[in-house]
C-alpha cells in the first residue's frame, strides 16, 4: 500500500536523522527512536489527527539534533545551547528541502526544537506529549534521577495519557493518592 504524505514526511525525518547521528554521534540514535515512540503512543492515546500526530513526530525525530554541535562548540548539551543549535540546524534542513513540509508546519517544528525543555512552550504550542516522552526517557536513561520520578509526574506531567503512561511505567517511585 502507498505511504500517506504524512507517512512519507516522517520517514523523511528518521532518514535525515539517522544519517546525521550515524555521521556525528550515533550515541544519540536510540534515545532519539524512544522519544519518537512515546510520543507517537501518546498522541494516538490523546485521539491527536493524523496531521498533529505527524508532526509531533518529526519534532521528537529532530528534537535533539543541536547536542553535537552544542557539545563541540561549548562542551555541554545545556537546553539553552542545543535547543539554540537545534533550532539553526532544523530550519537549515527544512530550507534545503522546501517540499518536505508547508512552510507553517517546518516553522512549528523548528520553535518545538527550540524550546523541548520549556514546559510552558510545550502548552503554549502544544507539544506536551513530546515533553513528557522526552522525560520518561530521560528518567530511564538517568539523565534525571528516576528516585524524582514523583516530583515530575506532579510538576511537568499534564496530559492524560502522560499520566497514565507514567502511572504504567513508574509506579514503585509514585506516591499513592
Ligand atoms: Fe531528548
Amino acid at each position: 500500500m502507498e505511504k500517506s504524505r504524512t507517512e512519507q514526511q516522517i520517514a523523511q525525518a528518521m532518514s535525515r536523522v539517522i544519517d546525521y547521528y550515524a555521521a556525528c554521534d550515533s550515541t544519540q540514535i536510540a534515545h532519539t527512536l524512544c522519544v519518537h515512540g512515546y510520543t507517537r503512543m501518546l498522541a494516538m492515546r490523546e485521539g491527536y489527527d493524523e496531521r498533529k500526530t505527524g508532526l509531533l513526530e518529526i519534532a521528537a525525530l529532530l528534537h535533539d539534533i543541536g547536542c553535537p554541535s552544542a557539545k563541540w562548540k561549548y562542551g555541554d548539551s545545556q537546553p539553552i545551547h542545543q535547543q539554540r543549535e537545534g533550532m539553526c540546524i532544523a530550519a537549515d534542513w527544512f530550507a534545503s528541502d522546501p517540499s518536505w513540509l508547508e512552510a507553517q508546519d517546518a516553522q512549528w517544528v523548528v520553535d518545538v526544537v527550540g524550546a523541548h525543555h520549556n514546559a510552558v512552550k510545550a502548552e503554549k504550542l502544544g507539544f506536551e506529549v513530546l515533553y513528557e516522552a522526552d522525560l520518561i526517557v530521560n528518567l530511564f536513561e538517568g539523565y534525571y534521577p528516576v528516585d524524582y520520578a514523583n516530583v515530575y509526574f506532579h510538576k511537568m506531567v499534564r496530559t492524560k495519557s502522560g499520566k497514565q503512561l507514567f502511572r504504567q511505567l513508574f509506579a514503585r517511585w509514585l506516591n499513592k493518592d
